[in-house]
């Protein structure tokens, strides 16, 4: 299981990096827009916030297959580390992920709404695919199922292709995809902190500490 931060938020993705088990960070061209800063400066501070080995996922722009081929050349020139292109599931870009898997760039199929989408990205060569669960819920309510039915047909042609799920409106879609097969999903900020947000949780652990600190008179059990 890999957890990516869907985010272009320096700040939040710096903040999360230090205290959660993160493997990289997702951009889309949305998120880039929100932080209204030149885009490959704000890349290489995200690059620089989780380092040279998590992966930092980009996507591409270019209607056409060699215009896509050119600008992923391009941020790879750009933008140190572990890069990977995200294409979306059109016919051109179906075609840019044969050309760039021919090259041995990894990419990543974006836009995924059904699972034969994501099938044939993968026989193309995809490194991963992101089905758009929530998205995908607004539309027919199936996200999951999509997700399941997507890792049910990689296990059965024995494809390599991983699921990176994204997409999510709530935890309970995130935690439903992680049991429906998903290797890995991307995530934004606000979710992330509540993967482990439980009430209990801390009135237990004020509970210790007061008992603790009731026998001993101190705070930490080192002192
Ligand atoms: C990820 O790669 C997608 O860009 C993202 O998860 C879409 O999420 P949204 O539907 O919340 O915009």
């Amino acid at each position: 299981m890999k957890l990516f931060i869907d985010s272009a938020d320096v700040k939040q993705i710096a903040y999360l990096n230090e205290y959660y088990p993160i493997s990289g960070v997702t951009t889309n061209p949305s998120l880039i827009v929100r932080e209204n800063r030149p885009y490959l400066e704000l890349l290489k501070e995200i690059r620089e916030a989780i380092g040279e080995e998590k992966e930092l996922f980009v996507q591409v722009i270019g209607d056409k297959a060699e215009e896509m081929v050119e600008e992923a050349k391009f941020v790879r020139r750009q933008v140190s580390g572990e890069l990977v292109i995200k294409v979306p599931v059109t016919e051109e870009g179906i075609k840019a992920i044969k050309l760039l898997t021919a090259e041995n760039i990894p990419t990543l199929a974006t836009t995924i709404y059904t699972s034969f989408q994501a099938l044939v990205a993968a026989m193309a060569g995809a490194k991963y695919v992101a089905p758009y669960v929530n998205r995908i819920d607004n539309l027919t309510g199936g996200g999951v199922k999509v997700v399941s039915e997507i890792s049910s047909l990689f296990s059965s042609y024995q494809l390599s292709t991983e699921i990176i799920a994204a997409s999510f409106k709530n935890v309970q879609q995130v935690h439903d995809v992680c049991l429906a097969g998903a290797e890995s999903v991307t995530v934004g900020p606000e979710l992330i902190e509540k993967f482990i947000a439980f009430p209990a949780t801390p009135q237990d652990v004020t509970v210790f500490k007061e008992e603790w600190q009731g026998q001993y008179g101190k705070d930490q059990a080192n002192l």
